[in-house]
């Protein structure tokens, strides 16, 4: 159980501030705690970075429900003026301006392009490649006795899956897994701190993007990329710029959000013993409620953004046309009024309805069902051929609002010898 607690008096709550984003975890729960309680929809100032002028301010929407609504009515709340909290400047649009920053029935059309490839007979056929792709990572640490779980194992799977899914070679794995932890490390100075580190990034995956585009469209294979290539909408192909982006948001999405959803599970396994034997225990009966609640208990993506197309109210608070309005999930899955004990991480949770993967509408989560497999997954392997591992340091954590990131985070485990591929213990 964690205890929220928070000093800050309702009028120095300030989302917009990155010294925010520095408080210890249970100060900033504490703070989302009191909005919720005495604010629920509240006026914030937004973030500076450098070279680029300061917005307007935004809405931060805390309640379970509000976020719900906001998120199913698309018409009243819309994406297509952008879902961070920033306005993106014009010559980022060409890397980032994506589907998940547009609105139907432009949306809905890309979405039919590859929304095939997710859905859960797709991912249930993925099955044998998650599967074995897990082993072989765990294979790779197990006779180590302690490695760095976020890079060798967390960090891995989802990176494996959606390069292969996407046509992307083994050998450009690293360099992908750089650029998407630039894309959204911005703000931590590890990664990036500037509007030119990011659109650096943007470019060279843009251009890696276009070249292997090119490859699959005389050459088409039976990856995501060739159907991109190959797609119409509106009886026309993508332009390089669409495809591009489209491109960035797969392989960004895909890759920076269940690596944090396992490394926050593992590091929760770790810190309630009691909850970890009971999934232990009897692991397939367990999985499918403890993979909710990992990602409840993560929220891997701590918000997005919406603008209200009209003046409207939401949670009482009467928003006017143009406002941006933010979603805070990370807030929605600890609304004490939805879920018993919210600050309980509880394997068996049930109902739980979080909105990790967003709060329901046309942008939820394309990939939910994959990061779920995912996620089982690789803690079957893991507890089956390392069942004692644990967290063994802390956690250096992302500095950002966005994405909830542990960045490097030690374990250590019994060694073992490697697993013979195929074999089941
Ligand atoms: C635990 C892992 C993940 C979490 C927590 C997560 C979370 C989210 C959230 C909160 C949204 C926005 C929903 C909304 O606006 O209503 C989203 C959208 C999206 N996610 Fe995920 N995601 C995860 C894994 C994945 C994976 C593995 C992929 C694979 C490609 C993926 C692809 C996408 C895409 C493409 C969108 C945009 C959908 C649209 O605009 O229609 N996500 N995700």
């Amino acid at each position: 159980m964690l205890t929220p607690q928070t000093s800050l008096g309702i009028d120095d709550i300030r989302l917009g501030d990155v010294v925010f984003w520095q408080l210890p975890e249970n100060e900033r729960e504490g703070a989302f705690a009191k909005l919720r309680r005495e604010r629920p929809v509240s006026w914030h100032e937004e973030f500076e970075y450098p070279g680029l002028p300061k917005g307007p301010g935004f809405w931060a929407v805390t309640h379970y429900q509000d976020v719900l609504t906001a998120s199913r009515n698309p018409q009243r709340f819309i994406s297509g003026k952008g879902t961070s909290i920033g306005d993106m400047p014009a010559e980022l649009n060409e890397f980032f301006g994506s589907m998940i920053n547009m609105d139907p029935p432009r949306h809905t059309k890309l979405r039919l392009i590859v929304n095939r490839g997710f859905t859960p007979r797709m991912v249930a056929q993925a099955e044998q490649t998650v599967r074995e792709k897990a082993r072989r990572i765990v294979n790779a640490v197990c006779e180590k006795g302690e490695c760095d779980f976020v890079t060798e194992i967390a960090a891995a799977l989802p990176l494996e899956i959606i390069c292969d899914m996407m046509g992307i070679p083994a050998a450009d794995y690293k360099r992908i897994f750089e650029l998407t932890n630039t894309i959204l490390g911005i703000g931590d100075p590890e990664y990036a701190m500037t509007v030119e580190e990011l659109m650096a990034a943007g470019l060279e995956l843009s251009q890696y993007a276009q070249q292997l585009g090119q490859e699959r469209l005389e050459r088409p294979r039976d990856d995501i990329t060739s159907k991109l290539m190959h797609a119409e909408v509106e009886g026309e192909a993508l332009n390089a710029a669409e495809f591009a982006s489209f491109f960035i948001l797969l392989v960004v999405a895909g890759n920076e959000t269940t690596r944090n959803a396992i490394s926050h599970g593992m590091r929760a396994l770790t810190d309630f013993p009691d909850q970890r034997r009971k999934w232990q225990r009897e692991f397939e009966r367990v999985a499918p409620t403890a993979v909710e609640e990992i990602v409840r208990w993560a929220s891997p993506v701590i918000h997005f953004r919406r603008t209200a197309s009209e003046d409207c109210e939401l949670g009482g608070q009467t928003i006017k046309a143009g406002d941006k309005v933010v979603l805070w999930y990370n807030s929605a899955n600890r609304d004490e009024t939805v879920f018993v004990d919210p600050h309980r991480f509880d394997v068996i949770r049930d109902p739980n309805e979080h909105v990790g993967f967003g709060g329901g509408g046309p942008h939820f989560c394309l990939g939910a069902n994959l990061a779920r497999r995912e996620i089982a997954v690789m803690f079957e392997e893991l507890f089956r051929h390392l069942p004692d591992i644990e967290i063994s340091g802390e956690p250096a954590m992302l500095l950002s609002a966005f994405i909830h990131g542990i960045k490097r985070m030690p374990c250590r485990f019994t060694p073992r010898k490697p697993l013979e591929d195929g074999c089941r213990v």
